[in-house]
């Protein structure tokens, strides 16, 4: 499993349920890595999309512990063990933990690959994504020319493997 994540310098990903950056580019490479392939997520993520919907395009699977919750196109499933053993039949390669916070956080440690898109800037923010700098099992292994958008924000995108 890999895990996909936009990040800002301080690796803070989201505030009040929503993303950090509007970065269009940084959409089509989520869409141009995830198409066809599988995305879990938490919850809230889903929830924040436009109309809630799930991802097109791709299998989702989505945590809650609301064993009455549903979302027609959607998979739910209610512990880490059950995502896991739902995405087990899937390519590991074409399998993606795209977030929030709190499943990134606990779905890292199945991920021998994550792609951060690594904005230049420090803006409020409620939600967070592991510093992966700081972190002796992760090193960096591919980092992109810096490119900006349109409100002057300079950007890359940065792979990290577990070691
Ligand atoms: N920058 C990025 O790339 C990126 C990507 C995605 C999200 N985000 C941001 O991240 C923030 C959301 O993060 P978040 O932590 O609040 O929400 P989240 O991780 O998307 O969803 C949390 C919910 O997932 C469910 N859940 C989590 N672990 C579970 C488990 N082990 N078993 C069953 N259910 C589980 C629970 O749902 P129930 O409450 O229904 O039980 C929980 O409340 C937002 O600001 C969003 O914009 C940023």
């Amino acid at each position: 499993m890999r895990a996909i994540v936009a990040v800002t310098s301080n690796w803070a990903i989201g505030c009040k349920g929503n993303l950090l950056i509007s970065n269009k580019a940084d959409m089509q490479h989520f869409v141009q890595h995830t198409k066809d392939g599988t995305v879990i997520m938490g919850r809230t993520t889903l929830e924040s999309f436009p109309g809630a919907n799930p991802l097109p395009k791709r299998r989702n699977i989505v945590l809650t512990h609301d064993t009455n919750w549903s979302c027609k196109g959607a998979e739910v499933v209610h512990s880490v063990s059950e995502a896991l053993t739902a995405a087990s039949t899937d390519n590991p390669d074409k399998v993606w933990c795209i977030g929030g916070m709190s499943v990134y956080e606990q779905l890292l440690r199945y991920c021998d690959e994550v792609i951060v898109t690594m904005h230049d800037i420090i803006v409020p923010a409620d939600a967070y994504f592991p510093n992966l700098d700081e972190d002796p099992h992760w090193m960096i292994t591919a980092s992109s020319e810096k490119f900006n958008t349109p409100s002057d924000i300079s950007f890359r995108f940065v792979t990290y493997k577990q070691v």
